[in-house]
């Protein structure tokens, strides 16, 4: 709770490259949300740097990232969407978080083991905390609820754990978040694999449309989907190419799956695709439209970056203080 209003924190990594599936499953569910909670959308790049990135392609991308939400329709009035970097609340309250943290509990998180995995040569500290900088990010906003994917659920049921811990210390610090299970959006596949989640860090750029792909490429890559051999268009469980396809038309459509199914009653695969790349374009090219009004539009964002940044430290620095004298730290003078 920040003020009365339920509050809503949600932190995206700007590595990889946003897809159709974070647009309709995501992205696109978030804009009305700001009407029922406080929202908080962060650029985790202090997350970042916890596996080795090149300085300019970050900064470029947490740019591309924070604008596409932008373009994509959440209102920076009324969303505070900023970098992580720039509210030092983050790193702060991190320190301190650890010292409520056990390794025991860090030891068993399944990303740190996995990307401890991936990237043998830089296992840093920083890999290893990463669960309890989330946790900061969370607690700091009083967060009621965070919208997260399934892969983060154990980072934030570690957070629930470790904010109890410290509210049963010191009384009640922390709201206690919770995974937010609001309306959720179309779960889209994979176009190559669909049975596989569509991802933005998939190796084969042909089985994810991105939001920044061109019409041609779209198209190319709606033709290339892997269905099945039988033609029919039905929306069936041993159809899982069609069925993904079918979602991605009925979500940019708007139309219902039955509606699709008759729609397209008689026809192939070749329109069918064709139609859904078509009805892909047809909400994408609008997003990319205004995407590219807003980068132009330096000024604009960079005022609106200075804004959110100053209002996220108005509020997580209300956590910290309040945090840092019930650890004991001394009063600052003023
Ligand atoms: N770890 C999250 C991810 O990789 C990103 C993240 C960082 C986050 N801090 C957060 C998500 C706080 C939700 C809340 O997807």
């Amino acid at each position: 709770m920040l003020d009365g209003k339920k509050s809503l924190f949600s932190g995206m990594q700007a590595t990889g490259n946003l897809t159709l599936g974070n647009y309709l499953g995501a992205l696109k569910n978030w804009v009305t949300l700001n009407e029922e909670y406080e929202c908080f959308y962060c650029v985790v790049d202090e997350h970042s740097i916890t596996v080795r990135q090149d300085p300019a392609e970050l900064r470029k991308r947490a740019r591309a990232l924070l604008t596409l939400y932008i373009a994509a329709g959440l209102d920076p009035k009324k969303n505070c969407i900023y970098y992580q970097s720039h509210v030092s609340a983050h790193a702060e309250l991190s320190w301190i978080l650890n010292c409520y943290t056990y390794m025991g509990e860090l030891n068993r998180m399944t990303q740190f083991k996995d990307k401890s995995a991936k990237h043998t040569d830089n296992i840093n500290a920083g890999l290893y905390t990463y669960p309890v900088l989330m946790a900061a990010d969370i607690l700091l906003f009083q967060s009621d609820v965070v919208p997260v994917g399934s892969d983060q659920l154990q980072h934030l049921e570690l957070t629930r754990d470790v904010a109890m811990r410290f509210n049963n210390l010191y009384g009640d610090v922390f709201t206690i978040p919770e995974a937010y299970l609001g309306k959720v959006g179309a779960r889209i596949m994979s176009l190559q694999d669909p049975e596989k989640k569509m991802s933005k860090s998939d190796e084969n750029p042909n089985g994810s449309i991105y939001l920044m792909d061109d019409t041609d490429t779209i198209i190319r890559k709606c033709k290339r989907a892997v269905t099945d051999s039988d033609n029919q268009i039905l929306y069936s469980e041993d159809k899982p190419g069609i069925r993904n396809l079918i979602d991605i038309y009925s979500a940019t459509t708007g139309l219902s799956k039955e509606e699709v199914e008759k729609e397209f009653d008689g026809k192939g695969y070749g329109d069918f695709k064709l139609a859904v790349g078509e009805a892909i374009v047809s909400v994408l090219k609008p997003l990319q439209d205004r995407y590219n009004e807003l980068t132009a539009d330096k000024v604009f964002i960079d005022q609106m970056i200075k804004e959110n940044a100053e209002k996220a430290s108005y509020y997580a620095n209300k956590t910290l203080r309040k945090v840092q004298k019930k650890v004991g730290f001394p009063e600052r003078i003023r």
